[in-house]
């Protein structure tokens, strides 16, 4: 039998291996080890995903957390080396953009050990974002690059990817295959619409974390006054990010909205099946978004989802107030037809197939 290891970190990368996680072990093709670097480490930030997902639990947790980037990667860069001469795996999966991906990544490219990118080749063209750097360089160190969209592609195509021995495949989009194994599950464990008495339809659902809104303070009063002007007409729910919380308290900033601690997986897609529409930063909620048929507001000023813009489901405003409270106006009524196939299918079974193939070679 083959033997992979899964480096996580980050709440996103918790969804994404879900998914993958169940394929594995429904084909007994490839044992599955899981080291968790700790990046993300609260309970609702981390463990419930484990829970809820039922995510094997990780054989390895490294509890590296709360350090500046270069710390932050250079002890996992370190932990991970140990474990993975020890493990001996035939290859090293990494998800998305956070520093675990390239951490993990490294590691095994220095090990000769290959190494599998799943979320491979989107790209923001925004170097200031710590997400843009790892995510170009574990794509350059990747033998397997499993792309979600034809965009993700055309993108390695033009840093010629073509030309280096790397195999480059699209599978799709992971996280809609989440959506949809979830979505009946959530209804029957989530009560956070009644806990929170919500009406279906009458609330915004709004997260706000990236470092660019986060650590430019007249960035964040804007958004957050945005966001207070919105409330007026339409409740505002926003799950609060830690780095968030604690950038807003050192500046004493108090938004009039409805504020929550951070939620599980199956609360936030009852939040996104009953919200009228997302308002966000992150990038996995945009495409959440979309799977749930509601249009995104990105409090950013670029998107690696491309189509989703182009097609008229999303709009990108920045962190500008007056364009947050003008997209609100624009798509409050909105009733668009999402039935557009943009993100692939049976996405986890096409991923374990691409990695079968590798390890077979
Ligand atoms: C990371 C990823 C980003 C991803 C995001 C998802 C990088 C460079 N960024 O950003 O791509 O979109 O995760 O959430 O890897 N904190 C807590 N409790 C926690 C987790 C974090 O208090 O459970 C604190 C940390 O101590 C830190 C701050 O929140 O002060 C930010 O955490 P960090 O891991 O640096 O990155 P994220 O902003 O979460």
């Amino acid at each position: 039998m083959k033997k992979i290891v899964t480096i996580l970190g980050a709440r996103p990368q918790f969804v994404k291996a879900a998914v993958l996680s169940r394929v594995i072990k429904n084909h007994h093709q490839i044992e599955e080890v899981i080291i968790h670097t700790g990046q993300h480490f609260d309970a609702n930030m981390s463990e419930v995903f484990f829970e809820e997902m039922e995510i094997p639990k990780p054989t390895y947790n490294l509890a590296i957390n709360s350090l500046s980037h270069g710390a932050m990667t250079g002890q996992m860069l370190e932990k991970i080396e140990t474990i993975l001469l020890d493990e001996k795996p035939d290859a090293v999966v990494v998800y998305g953009d956070t520093n675990s991906t390239i951490a993990g990544s490294l590691a095994a490219k220095k090990l000769h050990i290959k190494v599998i990118h799943i979320e491979a080749g989107l790209r923001s063209f925004n170097m200031k974002m710590p997400e843009e750097i790892n995510r170009i360089l574990t794509d350059r160190i990747s033998d397997l690059l499993c792309c979600p969209t034809d965009t993700a592609i055309k993108n390695l195509q033009k840093e010629g990817f073509d030309n280096l021995p790397i195999k480059i495949v699209k599978n799709g989009d992971i996280m809609k295959d989440a959506v949809e194994y979830y979505s009946q599950i959530s209804a029957e464990k989530s009560s956070i619409i009644a806990d929170l008495d919500l009406n279906k339809n009458e609330f915004v659902l709004a997260t706000i974390h990236r470092q660019e809104n986060t650590d430019d303070v007249e960035n964040l009063k804007s958004i957050f006054a945005g966001l207070e002007e919105i409330n007026k007409d339409c409740k505002v729910v926003l799950p609060l990010h830690p780095r968030t919380k604690k950038i807003l308290e050192k500046n004493n900033i108090q938004p009039n909205i409805t504020l929550i601690n951070p939620v599980g997986y199956f609360a936030m897609l009852e939040l996104l099946k009953n919200c009228t529409l997302v308002i966000s930063d992150s990038g996995g909620l945009q495409k959440e978004a979309f799977f749930n048929k509601k249009n995104c507001i990105i409090v950013r000023e670029e998107t690696e989802w491309v189509e989703l813009v182009e097609n008229g489901f999303a709009e990108i405003v920045g962190s500008n107030q007056t364009k947050i409270i003008n997209a609100f106006h624009k798509f409050k009524n909105s009733e668009m037809d999402f039935n557009l196939e943009l993100f692939g299918n049976q996405v986890g079974e096409s991923i374990h197939q691409s990695i079968l193939i590798l390890l077979t070679k």
